[in-house]
């Protein structure tokens, strides 16, 4: 994996944490701290209908809780599928975060073969993740998915 390193220190954050919400916010620092085009990183649960932040680092967003299905995090739960937005412009889903926001990834989180939340990941950099973020992300998640 490209970013094994990264991963690796990721690794001993989550394994050092301290219960569900501290691992989830030191995967966000690790993440925001690590990656100069993630701009935003936060962690959002599924809590009945709706998806609701937890931590994240990056600009406060308005978007704390988006509907399953509306946004790109809503389409991401109802597929339970990474989506990748090269271009927020030109995506009819996407709902704006920052103004500076060009492009986003979304990482479902399965736990117990259910979706559980996700990884949302914006970048000012248009189409700033490729097929080693996806891989890397997906690694993150399922690391993640043990320690909730
Ligand atoms: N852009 C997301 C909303 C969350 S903010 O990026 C933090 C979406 O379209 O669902």
């Amino acid at each position: 994996m490209k970013h094994q390193d990264q991963f690796d220190e990721l690794k001993e954050f989550v394994l050092a944490a301290k219960g569900p919400e501290d691992v989830q916010a030191r995967v966000v620092i690790s993440l925001h701290k690590n990656f100069p085009h993630y701009n935003w990183a936060g962690i959002y649960r599924l809590e009945g209908q709706n998806l609701v932040l937890g931590p994240f680092q990056g600009k406060p967003t308005v978007h704390i809780r988006i509907p399953v299905g509306a946004g790109v995090c809503g389409s991401a739960a109802l597929s339970q599928k990474t989506e990748v937005v090269p271009n927020v412009e030109a995506d009819a889903r996407y709902l704006a975060c920052s103004l500076e926001t060009r492009s986003e990834i979304v990482v479902p989180i399965i736990k117990n073969g259910a979706f559980w939340g996700e990884i949302d990941i914006d970048s000012d950099r248009p189409d700033a993740f490729g097929p080693d973020d996806v891989e890397f992300l997906e690694a993150v998640a399922r690391l993640l998915s043990e320690r909730l």
